[in-house]
């Protein structure tokens, strides 16, 4: 139990379960509301895996500035996001729940996992190719190196497990090439991270352009966890769909309707067959509102435990307060390691 004495307040089950547990890092950047995108592709996830992993979730704030925020509003939606997690079913009890800018060891082990990553590595990452196209006024360097941050997000804590949706893959596939790199030099440092990418529901699409992601910058073709039913219900009446009338799962040909159906299996934990079956003779207009009506009721708990949490500030401060304790321990002993290994003189 060595180092676990000084003023880090774990316990003994804390301190065994580090010891013998896999751990699992992830995170979602508060650059917008969480969407039922997250939900379905990563925080699903996360509920599930919380007991058998030791799990580290984070509101990655630092990554949001990538792209222009509003403070203030930033400030709201990563306190909205921290309450969010517990209230889709996260156990503070169980996770360590963290704001990344909170750690500054994430920042540090940033610096030195640039330094062993390759200007063309990062040109080949999708996610800043549209990126930059997006905000073509505000390429910056931090949008360029926002992998490497999340490489030092998941390597940081020797993570294991990676559970994101589909878009985050080639991330964490870089992760694992700098991390191997790194092994490679300096044999034993990182455990290598492997990503972990639901069956169901690791690429919800856009309601209104089914051949887009779903994302938090496309308000009317996006769900997000603190909608309210009749907007819910609105957006998924409105879904674009197709010109035939079965309802059944064809990804090239029937986009809309694929995408309806997987947020329904996400949704109510049906299996596709049951979901084609439940709809097959039935017309897109008892379909569309089926799936609205699901989503309402799935989310539901979620926005009122949201909005009752969010009125306890002393509570959720207490969360990311013990969370930042946690983690920095934790991050720390990795950060020493890498320092000593890359030929930093120690402080003493
Ligand atoms: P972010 O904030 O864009 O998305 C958060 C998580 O939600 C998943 N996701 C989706 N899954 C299915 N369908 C969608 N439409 C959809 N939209 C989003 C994402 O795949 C992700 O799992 N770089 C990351 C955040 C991050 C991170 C990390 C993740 C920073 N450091 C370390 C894991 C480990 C991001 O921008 O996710």
């Amino acid at each position: 139990m060595t180092g676990f004495s000084h003023k880090h307040s774990m316990n003994k089950r804390e301190v065994l379960d580090m010891e013998t547990k896999k751990r699992i890092f992830s995170g979602i950047k508060p650059s917008g509301e969480l969407t039922l995108g997250s939900y379905m592709g990563a925080i699903k996830n996360w509920v599930s895996l919380q007991d058998e992993y030791e799990c580290l979730y984070c509101v990655v704030d630092m990554h949001a500035i990538t792209v222009r925020q509003v403070p203030a509003d930033l400030r709201r939606r990563s306190l909205e996001q921290l309450a969010q997690y517990i209230a889709c079913g996260l156990d503070p009890e169980k996770n360590i729940m963290f704001i990344q800018s909170h750690v500054p060891q994430h920042a540090e082990l940033s610096w030195v996992l640039g330094c062993y990553t390759q200007f063309g590595e990062l040109s080949r990452m999708t996610q800043f190719k549209d990126k930059s196209q997006k905000h073509a006024d505000n390429i910056n360097a931090g949008l360029f190196t926002y992998p490497v941050l999340m490489a030092a997000d998941i390597l940081l804590y020797q993570s294991d497990l990676v559970p994101v949706g589909d878009d985050q893959k080639q991330h964490v596939e870089l992760c694992r090439d700098i991390a191997s790199r790194f092994n490679f030099l300096f044999p034993d440092t990182f455990t290598m991270p492997e990503p972990f990418i639901p069956k169901m529901g690791a690429r919800i699409m856009s309601l209104g352009a089914p051949d887009t992601k779903m994302s938090k910058s496309d308000p009317e073709g996006c769900v997000i966890l603190m909608d309210k039913p009749e907007d819910i219900m609105r957006k998924f009446k409105r879904a674009v769909t197709d010109c035939e009338s079965a309802v059944r799962f064809d990804k090239v040909n029937k986009p809309g309707i694929s995408n309806l159906l997987t947020i329904y299996c996400a949704a109510t934990g049906k299996t596709m067959e049951e979901a084609e079956a439940e709809f097959a003779d039935k017309g897109y207009g008892v379909f569309k509102p089926a799936v609205g009506e699901a989503v309402v009721e799935l989310l539901r708990p979620i926005r009122e435990e949201t909005t009752r949490l969010l009125t306890d500030k002393a509570y959720l401060e207490s969360i990311y307060k013990e969370g930042a304790e946690k983690a920095s321990y934790l991050a720390n002993k990795t950060l020493r390691k890498v320092y000593k290994k890359v030929g930093f003189v120690p402080r003493g």
